[in-house]
């Protein structure tokens, strides 16, 4: 948080207001009280994942992540959208080391195959980004039966942070959630989306709610030994932005963050050397609620409800 009296009070209101928060104007206001950047460099000799690569937040997020030193891997489900990706890294970044990394996270399976070779070529991971996405139009189930989204932005990601544990270790975990969560109570009665009217936007922001509950629980589960944090980037022109929501981006187009104005916050919580501790969520390099009211907050016992549900759903305990 800014430490002056009247910049806290702005960042507040444009919190609550979002579009001034939320937009290009959040972080052009905010850049004059965030803190400070990471170190040129600082990731050197580094090894981060990220996944959701192809393109959007997460390619923007590699860049800046390369940018630092780090080797970078992006992960996406299409090998072809990645190798056009890691080439437009490399004519940004030319001196940048790239690998690419082709896995459906929504295949609890194929997570299973590529933790299993990655985690063999790849022994020390300073960061593990979560950053795919997905806003299906109609409900959908992968190869083993879970709803997209869930399987996409939480179950996926809790077995690949769980197979990934042991890499991780003294590094970091950074989930993509988004806003759309504030929206949102923790479904604990229907996890997988079968009741009601299927509403993509609906399924897409419940996960997102999954997101920062899972992502307290990891941190509490791994403390001292992975730092994990959430964050949200804002709303930002991205090839998902344009195919899922054309409304929102027809109207919002010229208000709309630059892919690398919301992948900020990613690449600050992956490389920053400020005592961040573990179990943040984060927008524009600042430590936000996780609930703007206390009601609607979920409860000891629901979130040990939805723990064992991920636990049950992809064998992982992450002891
Ligand atoms: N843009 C925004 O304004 C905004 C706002 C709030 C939150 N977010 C969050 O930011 C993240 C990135 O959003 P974006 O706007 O950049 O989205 P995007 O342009 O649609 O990119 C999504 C990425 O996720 C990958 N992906 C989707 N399903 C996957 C799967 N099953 N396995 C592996 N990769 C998969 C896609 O690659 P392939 O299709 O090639 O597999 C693509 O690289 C998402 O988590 C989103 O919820 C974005």
């Amino acid at each position: 948080m800014p430490t002056n009296a009247a910049a806290r009070a702005l960042d507040w209101a444009m919190d609550k207001s979002l579009v001034l928060g939320y937009t290009r104007l959040g972080p052009r206001l905010r850049r004059s009280w965030w803190p400070a950047d990471p170190r040129p460099a600082c990731l050197a000799g580094r090894h981060v994942l990220v996944t959701g690569a192809s393109g959007g937040l997460g390619l923007a997020a590699a860049q800046q992540i390369a940018a630092l030193g780090a080797t970078v891997h992006l992960l996406g489900r299409k090998a072809e959208r990645l190798e056009s990706a890691r080439t437009e890294l490399l004519a940004a970044e030319p001196s940048a080391r790239v690998e690419i990394a082709p896995c459906d996270l929504s295949d609890l399976d194929a997570v299973r195959g590529f933790c299993a070779d990655f985690s063999a070529r790849v022994p020390e991971l300073h960061a593990l980004v979560h950053n795919a996405g997905v806003l299906p139009p109609e409900r959908r189930t992968t190869a083993q039966g879970h709803e997209l989204t869930l399987a996409t932005h939480v179950l996926g990601p809790h077995l690949m942070t769980a197979l990934l544990a042991d890499n991780l270790r003294g590094g970091r975990v950074v989930v993509v959630s988004s806003g759309g969560a504030y929206g949102q109570k923790l479904p604990v009665d229907d996890l997988e989306y079968t009741q009601g009217d299927y509403s993509g936007v609906t399924a897409y922001a419940r996960t997102k709610r999954m997101q920062l509950v899972i992502t307290e629980q990891w941190a509490d589960r791994l403390r001292g030994r992975v730092s994990v944090h959430s964050m949200h980037p804002g709303w930002a022109d991205t090839p998902g932005v344009t195919e899922s929501l054309p409304g929102f981006n027809k109207v919002m187009g010229p208000l709309l963050r630059s892919p690398a104005e919301g992948a900020d916050t990613v690449t600050w919580l992956v490389a920053t050397d400020d005592p961040i501790g573990t179990g943040g969520f984060w927008h524009d390099r600042s430590r936000r609620p996780t609930h703007y009211a206390p009601i609607g907050v979920e409860t000891a016992s629901q979130r040990q409800r939805f723990w064992e549900f991920v636990v049950a759903a992809t064998g992982e305990p992450l002891a």
